[in-house]
């Protein structure tokens, strides 16, 4: 065959199976050595022969074939640098996290000396569940990179979150272990964008003038960096061009993903505008028309003030401050009070930069000082922005 595999993919069972076609095929067209290995209820779903095609070798199968060596997947997993399983069902994430070694895949991820990359596919209701969920975190705690799952239509017909994410997503991971460059080169980035959306009733909700596009053009930078990015997007105008991207509609939502992923991120870029205050009720059908009505907010939990306390050595914290002018002491109280590295102040007053525009003018605000970084397009000042980060991450 043509050399020891860059890349051991397993596929456990589930319908997305036929997605991982296109991710093999991806990451071929890319020069990566892929060797398959497939559970058995994997093959209930899609042919063997099919990633043999693709991947240019023959695959690892629970039946085996005539000729193969007796510890075929043993060999692979010694060589590959990275172990990617996509897709990952409920069962074989719950192997995973507690070393079940019970089919060449879960043995090959005991045996595996990379980096494991994990796509977790399945119904909503089993992601939900505690017993995942906790799976989930075990492997996370274990230096696992977590790939999705994407909310859509799921293949039983409901809707959630619960989809294989997009084969081109976990094929920017894998690409960006095996050929980590540039000065964020496999550091774990975290990037919030956009304004949330606090919903009033089935129809309507309460948001704000964020267009996400300075939190994309960071999450682009960092991409281009070399770093492995994840982007929480909360009702973005446009979308970042790789990474692992994760719907996060309301301060909620977005409180529970950063929950999840701040601990593992080397960097956090909280470039979202988060609402302060929710409604405190949201009326389950749309609401009629009818006499005027006095609306309740309750506060959101400040999440960057969060992080901020919990935060461990080494991991850089970077929050934004939307002001009304340029107000040096009101983002120097904010960054002591949120316990960041960094605030990027925006003047939010000025029509020409910040909210929903292409440009931005920001005021760089650490411990040594301020720093202006004049008006520009927003991936030029997510440059300067990184270029001030570098100095503050450990290396
Ligand atoms: N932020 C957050 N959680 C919230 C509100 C804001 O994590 N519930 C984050 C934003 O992502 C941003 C930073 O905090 O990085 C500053 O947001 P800003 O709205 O300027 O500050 P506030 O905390 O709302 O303070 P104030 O309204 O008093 O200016």
């Amino acid at each position: 065959m043509n050399g020891e595999p860059d890349v051991l993919l397993g596929i456990s069972g589930g319908i997305a199976g036929y997605r991982a076609a296109e991710l093999v095929r991806l990451l071929v067209r890319e020069g990566v050595g892929v060797q398959v290995v497939m559970t058995a209820a994997a093959e209930r779903f899609v042919g063997s022969t099919t990633f043999a095609g693709l991947s240019r070798r023959p695959v690892l199968t629970e039946l085996g074939g005539a000729g193969d060596p007796v510890f075929p997947h043993l060999d692979a997993a010694r060589a590959a640098r990275v172990l990617c399983v996509a897709p990952c069902s409920a069962n074989t994430l719950a192997r995973l996290a507690h070393g079940i070694a019970d089919s060449l895949l879960t043995e090959s991820a005991l045996a595996a000396a990379g980096q494991l990359v994990v796509a977790p596919a399945m119904n909503v209701r089993m992601w939900e569940h505690p017993a995942t969920q906790a799976n989930l975190a075990v492997l996370r705690d274990r230096g696992a990179i977590i790939v999705g799952p994407d909310d859509g239509e799921l293949a039983e017909g409901e809707r959630g979150t619960g989809r294989m994410a997009q084969p081109a997503a976990i094929a920017a991971v894998v690409e960006m272990l095996l050929r980590p460059t540039g000065p964020l080169a496999g550091l774990h980035v975290l990037v919030t964008a956009g304004g949330t959306r606090e919903p009033l009733d089935a129809v309507r909700f309460l948001g704000n003038r964020s267009s996400g596009r300075m939190g994309i053009a960071l999450a682009d930078e960092a991409l281009a960096r070399g770093a492995i990015v994840t982007t929480l997007v909360c009702n973005s105008a446009v979308a970042p061009a790789g990474g692992t991207i994760i719907a996060t509609p309301t301060a909620n939502d977005l409180e529970r993903r950063v929950g999840e992923l701040a601990p593992t991120s080397d960097l956090v870029l909280m470039a979202a505008a988060v609402a302060d205050y929710r409604p405190a009720a949201t009326e389950p059908g749309k609401r009629r028309r009818a006499d005027a009505f006095d609306l309740r907010l309750e506060p959101t939990v400040d999440i960057l003030a969060g992080l901020g306390s919990a935060r461990r050595t080494g991991q850089v914290l970077v929050g934004f401050a939307a002001e009304a002018g340029v107000d040096l002491a009101s983002a120097r109280a904010k960054r002591e009070r949120k316990g960041v590295d960094l605030i990027v102040l925006n003047d939010v007053s000025r029509s020409d930069i910040g909210f929903d525009v292409l440009t931005n003018e920001v005021v760089l605000v650490d411990a040594e000082g301020h720093h202006l970084v004049p008006r520009a397009d927003k991936r030029t000042i997510a440059r300067a922005i990184l270029d001030h980060v570098e100095k503050l991450l450990p290396r």
